[in-house]
């Protein structure tokens, strides 16, 4: 029987120690932190997303916009907002909400954010950094697994770490934050042969490849610290990760569950970015 990671209760208590560290920053230079996010056409998930991001904001005392573009806005239109939010002196971080709709080029986006105010870490300067080791920005959902193994108590040094997914979001820079604590790492993906093979040999595996209940409990080996990325919707309706619960958990020592787990963290991570953007826009 694993232990659950409780990724609810340890955002929340990583959130309370954000808002007394940006009150503080306050009240020594009046600046209160600011994000905005862009959203653009009606993707259910991506509004509920953003309602959950503006919410933290709130929260934790930070000023925050959303800002609603239509599913037919054009790129110069989208760039334009950009430009202006640029230039807002209230706003320190800006988010584009991904995925964008079609027609909208998601790369040029990205490169129009400028790189201290890009709290998502996805603009090439930031993802450099990380890959150098050498960053402001903390890449977000990586960064909130890397926070739930340090407040369990999980050394990664030395450690078989085994990341099955390479997204640029996730896989990618999981893996390097995993090799910067001095991990042993690989990266499985859709072309690995004999994936459980793999899988089998992690002390630490974190999966992040958005295919429901993927990674079952004999391909994980015993007494594993798993940590699941994925969110995905059953048929049911339900909400489930990329790693099969009920055969993994007997199998692993420590476990997310989804939802609870990896996701409250991601957003204690932007907000953790928003202050640090805050914080190097008085310097
Ligand atoms: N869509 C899904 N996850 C993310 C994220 O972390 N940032 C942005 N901008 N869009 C997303």
């Amino acid at each position: 029987m694993a232990k659950l990671i409780d990724g609810k209760g340890i955002a929340a208590e990583v959130r309370a120690d954000i808002k007394k560290r940006a009150a503080e920053f306050a009240a020594e230079t009046g600046v209160t932190p600011g994000l905005a996010v862009i959203i653009v056409g009606d993707n259910p998930a991506s509004q509920v997303y953003v309602r959950n991001k503006k919410k933290a904001c709130e929260d934790v005392g930070f000023y925050s916009e959303v800002i609603e573009m239509s599913g037919d806005t054009t790129m110069p239109e989208l760039l334009g907002k950009i430009e202006e939010l640029k230039n807002d002196s209230r706003v320190h971080g800006i988010l584009v909400q991904l995925p964008l709709p079609k027609g909208l080029d998601e790369d040029a986006v990205i490169a129009a954010i400028p790189p201290e105010k890009d709290v998502d870490a996805f603009h090439v300067v930031n993802t450099g950094r990380i890959m150098l080791g050498d960053f402001d920005f903390l890449p977000c959902t990586p960064a909130g697994v890397m926070k739930l193994l340090e407040h369990e108590g999980v050394d990664v040094s030395g450690k078989e770490c085994v990341v099955v997914g390479r997204s640029n979001i996730v896989g990618k820079p999981q893996a390097m934050l995993l090799l910067h604590a001095n991990g042993t790492v690989t990266i499985c993906h859709s072309r690995t042969k004999d994936l459980a093979e793999v899988t089998r040999r992690a002390d630490i595996l974190v999966v992040a490849i958005g295919k429901a209940d993927f990674i079952t409990g004999d391909m994980i080996k015993p007494g594993a610290v798993v940590i699941d990325v994925g969110m995905n919707r059953r048929e049911d309706g339900k909400l489930t990760g990329d790693v099969d619960f009920a055969t993994a958990e007997p199998v692993a020592s420590l476990i997310t569950p989804v939802p609870g787990g990896v996701g409250p963290m991601t957003i204690t991570m932007l907000l953790e970015n928003t202050l640090t953007a805050a914080k190097r826009s008085v310097k």
